[in-house]
């Protein structure tokens, strides 16, 4: 049997749960910008990764929906060292990260940052168990083949780490 202290350790925990999951999703304050500090460090390898399955193009015009810390940013600038970057993100706290990450491709152009809304970002792996309880769109590979098809993308390939549930769509239009 539960007593009053295991009840109030589970309520604790659930709640722990969600605004850690909330500050994921949308990062603010200072937890978020210690958040945003691990996200830039974590989703490197995965970055990498993906951009490792596009050839540099010294020119391109690159939108990056969600640029949370804004490492990503300063990643794509340098695959494309004659193009422009632009990064989103409804977050002011993630606006304000990836500013004070990128100043200085923002001072010569290279680098634009927005906030905004995109479209609600899909998520795969081991966060969906947490995302889908709480409302986070959760897309399989065949699905996020389809977004870019109907989208009017051709020639999708989807590529996969399956041990680490990375995915990465390109299509041409
Ligand atoms: C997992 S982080 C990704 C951060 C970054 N792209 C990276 O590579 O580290 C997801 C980011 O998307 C932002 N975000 C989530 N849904 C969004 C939406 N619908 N519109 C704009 N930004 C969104 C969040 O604020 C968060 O900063």
């Amino acid at each position: 049997m539960l007593d009053i202290r295991g009840v109030a350790t589970i309520i604790f925990s659930r709640s722990l749960a969600v605004y850690v999951v909330r500050q994921c999703r949308k990062p603010s304050g200072w937890v978020g910008r210690f958040l945003l500090w691990d996200m830039n460090r974590r989703h490197s390898g995965l970055t990498d990764w993906g951009n490792g399955h596009q050839a540099a193009q010294c020119r391109l015009t690159i939108l990056d929906i969600g640029c949370g810390g804004g490492r990503t940013l300063g990643k794509l600038a340098a695959m494309a060292p004659e193009g422009k970057v632009c990064g989103v993100d409804y977050s002011p706290s993630c606006v304000a990260a990836s500013h004070r990450k990128n100043e200085a491709a923002i001072r010569t152009g290279r680098v634009e940052i927005h906030q905004g809304v995109g479209l609600s970002s899909p998520v795969s792996g081991w966060v969906v168990c947490i995302m889908k309880p709480l409302g986070g769109t959760v897309l399989t590979v065949e699905e996020h083949r389809a977004v870019l098809t109907t989208s009017g993308y051709s020639e999708v390939e989807v590529h996969e780490e399956r041990r680490k549930g990375w995915i990465c769509v390109i299509g041409q239009r």
